[in-house]
């Protein structure tokens, strides 16, 4: 049977006019909210009683431009486990050219109550 925690999530956006900034190209907020999306899904499937929170996020050096209608895809894997946090790396490649747009990682903690908890590993 597969290990949840060495499974890699991939996400596929088609960047449509809405996405974009005034220069015309992605809104880098998207891109990071996405990134955010696809660290909590990666940790939340690795520890399923478990309840994320970003504590996190590493550099987002965005390397690439992205315009409408290029498709991007978006991975994320749970890198290492802590005591009650998981490392998550998160990057994301222009479909089309390969070219990568960013490459970064985030710390997700799990909390009950609003206090980070031990995951059950
Ligand atoms: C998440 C939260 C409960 C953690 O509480 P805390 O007392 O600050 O906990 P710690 O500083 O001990 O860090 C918790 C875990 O994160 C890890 N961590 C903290 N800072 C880190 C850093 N700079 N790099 C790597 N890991 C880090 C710690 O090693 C620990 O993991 P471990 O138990 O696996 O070793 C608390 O900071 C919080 O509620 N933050 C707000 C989270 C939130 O609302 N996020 C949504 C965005 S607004």
């Amino acid at each position: 049977m597969s290990n949840p925690t060495n499974l890699r999530h991939e996400k596929t956006v088609l960047i449509r006019p809405e996405f974009l900034n005034h220069g015309g190209t992605l809104f880098g907020g998207y891109m990071m909210q996405w990134a955010d999306d696809m660290a909590y899904n990666a940790a939340s499937l690795a520890f399923p009683g478990a309840i994320f929170v970003t504590k996190l996020f590493g550099q987002f050096d965005f390397k690439s431009p992205v315009a409408a209608g290029d498709i991007i895809k978006i991975f994320s894997e749970v890198e290492s486990v802590g005591t009650t946090s998981c490392k998550i790396l998160v990057w994301a490649l222009n479909a089309r050219s390969n070219a990568e747009v960013f490459r970064t990682f985030a710390v997700m903690v799990n909390v009950r109550d609003g206090r980070k908890t031990p995951l059950n590993r």
